[in-house]
């Protein structure tokens, strides 16, 4: 296989990743005392920076640390790693940890943050995806509990993620959906859901313990502007399986249809008229505001 190259700027030092170097005494690693924001670019240009360092800062608040730099800095430091990278479109990780510690939990002896950005080649969903849509399953596995580790929080701690995806991937699934404890519809390892019904689409609202997400946002307003009404309501599994359509959002999936659930079809099972006029007015969004 081709090797991509990848690089990485760390505390602000642009490399290629393979000289990138981060301490074993990070507590990102050892603890997965991090958070993180995928970002991707359109016409070259991040997409919506501002509201992912929002989250980010968000994210990290949650924890009692913050980014060592305002926005403007980021943004400088991203545009140099990027144009370093000089790929078509850039797959963005930004990853920020508490710093470097002792192994232990004296949060006093901790010197940071760490603050990584990495940037690979944007590597599209197949197109196939869009056009027939994805199996999906659901995981056994339930959401974290918000009173736990509140999904709002977007942690480099995934293994609820990787749980419920482990499940999923060797049913052939794509992406797998998140039940949350009370049984409802939460998001998928790495999406938001949405669901159609006569019409209306409706999506978990966040009190469901899920990640407020950037795309599941501006979809929420898309459908609005397309005459669709768009509910933030809880979301049955009932509801899911008796869909007219379903579709997931995510900064790298854009606005992806589901063609099947546990291998049950939903609606004829393929994608629906709906789901075709989102994806085609988010397109237009992200290239309109990667030209603003
Ligand atoms: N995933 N829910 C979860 C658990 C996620 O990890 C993500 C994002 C989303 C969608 O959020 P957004 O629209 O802001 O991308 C929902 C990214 C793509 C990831 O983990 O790489």
């Amino acid at each position: 296989m081709e090797k991509v190259p990848v690089f990485a700027s760390v505390n602000g030092k642009v490399v290629p990743a393979e000289e990138a170097r981060v301490s074993v005494l990070d507590n990102g690693f050892l603890f997965g005392d991090a958070v993180y924001e995928t970002l991707r670019t359109y016409a070259g240009r991040p997409f919506h920076l501002d509201r992912h360092l929002e989250r980010l800062r968000a994210s990290a608040a949650r924890l009692g640390f913050a980014p060592p730099w305002d926005d403007a800095v980021v943004a400088r430091r991203l545009d140099e790693l990027l144009a370093r990278a000089g790929n078509d479109e850039s797959y963005i990780r930004v990853i920020l940890s508490r710093g470097e510690g002792d192994i232990s939990y004296r949060f006093e002896r901790v010197k940071g943050p760490t603050f990584v950005m990495v940037a690979k080649p944007f590597e599209p969903p197949p197109e196939r995806d869009y056009v027939e849509g994805i199996p999906v399953a659901i995981a056994s596995v339930r959401r974290n509990h918000p009173r736990a580790l509140d999904p709002a929080i977007k942690s480099n701690n995934l293994l609820n993620n990787i749980l419920a995806v482990r499940e999923g991937q060797p049913r052939g699934a794509v992406e797998t959906i998140l039940l949350n404890d009370a049984e409802e519809v939460a998001e998928g390892a790495s999406s938001n859901v949405f669901a159609v019904k006569g019409g209306q689409a409706v999506t978990p609202p966040l009190a469901a313990g899920i990640l407020s997400g950037i795309t599941r946002r501006i979809v929420l307003d898309l459908c609005r502007e397309a005459g669709v009404p768009a509910r933030e309501q809880a979301l049955s599994v009932a509801e899911l399986l008796g869909a007219d359509e379903v579709f997931l959002t995510s900064t790298t999936k854009e606005v992806t249809p589901v063609r099947s659930i546990d291998g049950r079809p939903v609606g004829a099972g393929r994608p629906g008229p709906i789901h075709g006029r989102i994806l085609q007015a988010y397109r237009e969004y992200a290239r309109r505001h990667a030209r603003s």
